[in-house]
C-alpha cells in the first residue's frame, strides 16, 4: 500500500493558492460574496481540510448572469474575428500545458487522482479539447437552401442559414474529473461565441478556480467567463432556473438532471445533460483474455469507479466465465491503494464521506441480494481517507439493485450468459435504464460490429472501453442524458440556426 498524499510535495505557490480566499469570479475579477458559511474543501486521501470556498446564492448568480449578459450583448466575444477567438483558445490550451504541474497538484489534492495520471490524461486531453474546438471557430457556417416556394415569372428566392451563439450559458460540473469536465464544457461554448456562468462542484472546486486564473491571463474579455462557487441546491439551482440563462449544460447524477429539466422550463432554456451510466462490458467467448482482463479492470477501477463511463456491468460468456473471474480477482488483489503525488498507486479514494457511505451501502445490498462477493468489499481501515477495496460480485442477475443502479465506486458486477445469439446478448446488455457507454470484446470484428449496432448506448467500443477523444461525440441514450458533447455535435447545442429568405 502506498503512502498518502504528502503535503511536503505541494509547492509554496500551490500552498499560497490554497490559502487564498476563494470567492466568485465575475466580470474579470474575484469578488467576495456576502452570503453563507464557507464550504470546506476536503482532501479525500486524508480527510483533511485543505482550503475553503464561498457558498454562493441567487444574488451571486444574478451578478454573474448580468456580467455574462453584458459581455454577450456587447459582442466583445461573439463578434470578434473568428481567428482572434481561436487564438485566445489556443493560448489557453498552451497555458494549461505550461501549468500542468500546478493543476495536477490541485487535482491530486482535491480528488486523489495521481499527479502522473492527471498530467498524462487530464491536462493533455483538456488542452486538446480547446485546440479541437479552436479549430471549429473559423468553420462555423450556415448553408444555402434550395427553395421551392412558388414564385411569379422573373422573381427568385435566396434562402440561407446563419449560425449564432445561443447566448449566456450555465455550466454545472461534477467532482469526478473536474478540470477535464470544466475545460470540455467551456471549449465548445467559447468556440460558438457564448458567454459562461460556471459552477464547480463543491466537493472538488480547486482546479476550476485555478482555470479561472489562467483564463484571466489569456486576454479573454471580462464577463465572458464567470464562476460562482457554492452548493448545487443553491447556486446550481439558481443557474438552472435563471431567466437570463439561455442554455444549461450539466454533468452529474440523473436525479439532479431531472430537477434541472424542471427548473429550465421557466424560459425553456436549451438543456444538455450528461448523466449516469451502468455501462456493460461484454466478453464473447473468443475474446483475447490477455488484453480483455486488464482492460476490464481499468474500465471499472479507473478513478475508483467514479466515472460515468465506468464499465461496471461485466457480461461474460459461460465458456470463459471462470477464467475471467480468476484473472480479475488476481488483478484486483495486486492493486495498490493509496494516493501520492507520483502516480504509482492503482486505486485512489472516493471523493467524500458521503460517497464512501453510499458505496459501502451498495456493497451491503449486493451481499443481501445474494450476489457472490469474490474479492474486496471493505473500506480500507488502515488509510485515513475514503478508500474502498476493489470489489467484485460474481453470479449477478439483472434484477439486482447493484446491477441496475449506478454505484460510482470500485464495484464490478459480473453476469454469465450462455447464448451465442447476438439478440440475446444485446437484450441482456440493454436491460438497464442507462445507455452511456459499452464495450464488446471479441476476435471476430464482424460479430463485434453487429453487436455494437444492437446496443442502446451513446458509445460502443470494440476491444476498447471508453475511447474518449475530442472529435468523437459523447453522450447518452435513455436516462444517461440529453444531447452530445465533443465533436461537431458538441458544438451544435451552443448555436442557434437562423433561416433568412430574400425575395429577389
Ligand atoms: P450531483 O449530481 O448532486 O452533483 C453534480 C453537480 O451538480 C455538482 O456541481 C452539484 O453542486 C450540482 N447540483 C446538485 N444539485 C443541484 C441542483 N438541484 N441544481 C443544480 N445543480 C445541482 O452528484 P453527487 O450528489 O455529488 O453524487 C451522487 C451520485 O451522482 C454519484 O454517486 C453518481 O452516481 C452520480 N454522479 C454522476 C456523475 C457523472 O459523471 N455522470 C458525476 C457526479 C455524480
Ligand atoms: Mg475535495
Amino acid at each position: 500500500m502506498n503512502e498518502i498524499i504528502d503535503h511536503d510535495k505541494i509547492t509554496s505557490q500551490i500552498q499560497a493558492f490554497l490559502d487564498k480566499p476563494h470567492g466568485h469570479f465575475i466580470d474579470g475579477q474575484w469578488i467576495d460574496g456576502k452570503s453563507g458559511k464557507p464550504i470546506d474543501v476536503i482532501s479525500p486521501a486524508t480527510g483533511n481540510i485543505v482550503s475553503s470556498i464561498q457558498s454562493g446564492d441567487g444574488d451571486d448568480v444574478d451578478k454573474a448572469v448580468a456580467a455574462a449578459r453584458r459581455a454577450f450583448d456587447s459582442g466583445v466575444w461573439s463578434k470578434v474575428l473568428p481567428v482572434e477567438r481561436a487564438r485566445i483558445m489556443f493560448k489557453l490550451a498552451d497555458l494549461i500545458e505550461f501549468h500542468a504541474s500546478q493543476i495536477s497538484q490541485l487535482e491530486a489534492l482535491d480528488i486523489g487522482v495521481s499527479r502522473h495520471m492527471m498530467e498524462t490524461i487530464g491536462v493533455k486531453l483538456s488542452a486538446n479539447q480547446l485546440r479541437y474546438y479552436a479549430g471549429w471557430v473559423t468553420k462555423i457556417n450556415g448553408e444555402t437552401i434550395t427553395n421551392s416556394r412558388p414564385r411569379p415569372e422573373g422573381r427568385e428566392f435566396l434562402t440561407y442559414t446563419e449560425k449564432e451563439p445561443v447566448g449566456v450559458v450555465g455550466q454545472i460540473i461534477p467532482w469526478n474529473f473536474p478540470f477535464a469536465m470544466a475545460v470540455q464544457k467551456i471549449a465548445p461554448a467559447l468556440a460558438a461565441g457564448c458567454t459562461i456562468v460556471m459552477k464547480p462542484a463543491e466537493d472538488a472546486p480547486l482546479s476550476t478556480l485555478y482555470l479561472a486564473d489562467l483564463i484571466a491571463q489569456t486576454g479573454l474579455p471580462s464577463g465572458v467567463f464567470n464562476l460562482v462557487n457554492g452548493y448545487g441546491r443553491k447556486a446550481g439551482a439558481a443557474i438552472a432556473a435563471h431567466e437570463g440563462v439561455d442554455k444549461v449544460s450539466f454533468t452529474g447524477s440523473t436525479d439532479v438532471g431531472k430537477e434541472i429539466i424542471r427548473s429550465a422550463t421557466g424560459n425553456l432554456k436549451r438543456t444538455t445533460l450528461e448523466l449516469g451510466g451502468k455501462s456493460p462490458v461484454i466478453l464473447l467467448k473468443d475474446a483475447d483474455l490477455d488484453e480483455a482482463i486488464p482492460a476490464v479492470a481499468r474500465a471499472i477501477f479507473f478513478l475508483s469507479g467514479q466515472n460515468c463511463m465506468a464499465g461496471s456491468r461485466l457480461l461474460v460468456h459461460g465458456d470463459i466465465y471462470d477464467r475471467v473471474l480468476e484473472g480479475l480477482v488476481t488483478l484486483a488483489k495486486s492493486m495498490t491503494i493509496g494516493a501520492d503525488m507520483t502516480g504509482t498507486y492503482d486505486i485512489g479514494p472516493l471523493i467524500s464521506e458521503k460517497q464512501l457511505t453510499r458505496v459501502l451501502a451498495y456493497i451491503d445490498i449486493g451481499i443481501s441480494e445474494g450476489a457472490r462477493l469474490i474479492t474486496g468489499g471493505k473500506r480500507v481501515e488502515k488509510l485515513p481517507g475514503f478508500f474502498v477495496e476493489p470489489t467484485i460480485f460474481a453470479d449477478c442477475n439483472s434484477g439486482m439493485r447493484i446491477v441496475k443502479e449506478e454505484i460510482f465506486g470500485p464495484v464490478l458486477t459480473v453476469q454469465k450468459f450462455n447464448s451465442d445469439d447476438l439478440d440475446d446478448i444485446a437484450a441482456l446488455a440493454n436491460d438497464n435504464i442507462f445507455g452511456l457507454s459499452a464495450s464488446v470484446w471479441t476476435a471476430d470484428l464482424a460479430q463485434g460490429h453487429k453487436l455494437a449496432r444492437k446496443i442502446k448506448s451513446g458509445q460502443v467500443g470494440i476491444n476498447i472501453h471508453a475511447a474518449i477523444d475530442p472529435a468523437t461525440p459523447f453522450g447518452g441514450y435513455k436516462q444517461s442524458g440529453w444531447g452530445r458533447e465533443f465533436g461537431r455535435e458538441g458544438l451544435e447545442p451552443y448555436l442557434e440556426t437562423k433561416a433568412i429568405t430574400a425575395y429577389l
